[in-house]
C-alpha cells in the first residue's frame, strides 16, 4: 500500500489505497486581489474597514470565491456545520460565510474579542477557549474546518497551523472541508524567523521552506489524511493577499466507504 508521498504505509490500520486527487491551483488575480492591491498600505483603520465591508457586499472577497467554488462543486455548504479555528474578532474573513453555513461555532483565545465576535457574527457559538485544548475537548465534529492561522510563529512557539496536526482530524466529519491558510511563498522580510522556517523544511519535508509549491503541500496533507483514514477528494487554491503570500488552500477529504464503521 503506497501513501500520497510514495512511502509505504507504516502505521496505518485501515486498507486503504488512496486515489490519486484532484488538484488544481489559481493565481489568476480576481477583482478581489485587484481592489486589495490598489489600496495603500497602512490605510487608517475605519477606511480599511469600510474597503473590507464594501467589498464584502459586491461579494468579491476571496472567501466569498471560495464558498461559491465549494458550492460549484456540490458541496452543500447550507447544510454543513463549520467552526472557525482562530476566529479573532470575526470581521475579516468569518463574517464573509458566516450566511453561507449551517451553523458557525468560533474559537479564539482573547476574551478583548468576544464582545466584537458576538455583534460581527450573529447566531453562530462563540467559545472564548484555547483552540488547541478545544480540539481535543469538542464532543462535536464539523463538516467545514476554517483555520485562519497566524502565518508566522505566535503563542508559546506554534507555527502556522502545524501544531493543529493530527488533533485537527478529531473534529472532521465524513466528509470534510477543510480550509487552511498557507503561504507558498515566504517574503523575503520574514525568513527571519528560523523557528518557522525550520518548522516548515520539517512539515513539508524540503530543504527549501521559503518556497513550496502548492502541489507539493497538497502531497504532505494528503499524506496526513491518509494516515489518520481519510483520503483527499480534490484541492483548490485561491490567492489571498498578494503582500503577504497567502493563499486559501482548500482540500476536501472522506473515509474510504469500508473503512466507516456505525461508530465513526
Ligand atoms: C489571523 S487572526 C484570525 C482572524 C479571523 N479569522 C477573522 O475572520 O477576523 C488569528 C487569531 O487567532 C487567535 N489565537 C491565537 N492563539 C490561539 C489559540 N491558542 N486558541 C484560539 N485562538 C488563538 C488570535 O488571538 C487571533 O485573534
Amino acid at each position: 500500500m503506497r501513501r500520497p508521498d510514495g512511502r509505504s504505509a507504516g502505521r496505518t490500520s485501515r486498507a486503504i489505497e488512496p486515489g490519486a486527487p484532484r488538484r488544481e491551483s489559481s493565481s489568476a488575480p480576481t477583482a478581489a486581489d485587484v481592489l486589495a492591491a490598489i489600496l495603500p498600505k497602512g490605510i487608517p483603520d475605519p477606511l480599511w474597514r469600510t474597503a473590507w465591508s464594501l467589498r464584502r457586499r459586491a461579494g468579491l472577497s476571496p472567501t466569498q470565491d471560495v464558498f461559491r467554488e465549494l458550492r460549484r462543486r456540490g458541496v452543500p455548504t447550507g447544510d454543513v456545520a463549520a467552526v472557525e479555528v482562530f476566529a479573532g474578532n470575526g470581521f475579516c474573513h468569518t463574517l464573509d460565510y458566516l450566511a453561507s453555513v449551517k451553523s458557525l461555532e468560533a474559537w479564539e483565545l482573547s476574551p478583548a474579542h468576544e464582545a466584537d465576535l458576538r455583534h460581527n457574527l450573529p447566531g453562530a457559538t462563540i467559545r472564548i477557549t484555547d483552540s488547541f485544548e478545544e480540539i481535543n475537548r469538542t464532543v462535536r465534529r464539523f463538516g467545514i474546518v476554517v483555520v485562519d492561522n497566524t502565518i508566522t510563529t505566535f503563542g508559546p512557539g506554534y507555527v502556522e497551523h502545524f501544531d493543529l496536526f493530527p488533533d485537527l482530524f478529531r473534529i472532521a466529519e465524513n466528509p470534510c472541508v477543510l480550509l487552511l491558510n498557507v503561504c507558498p511563498k515566504v517574503p523575503a522580510a520574514l525568513r527571519d524567523d528560523a523557528r518557522r522556517m525550520s518548522r516548515r523544511a520539517a512539515f513539508y519535508g524540503t530543504p527549501r521552506p521559503h518556497d513550496v509549491p502548492i502541489d507539493r503541500m497538497v502531497q504532505t496533507y494528503a499524506t496526513l489524511m491518509f494516515d489518520h483514514g481519510f483520503l483527499i477528494d480534490w484541492s483548490f487554491a485561491r490567492r489571498r493577499a498578494y503582500r503577504t503570500g497567502i493563499y486559501y488552500l482548500v482540500m476536501r477529504m472522506s473515509r474510504p466507504a469500508a473503512s466507516v464503521t456505525s461508530d465513526s
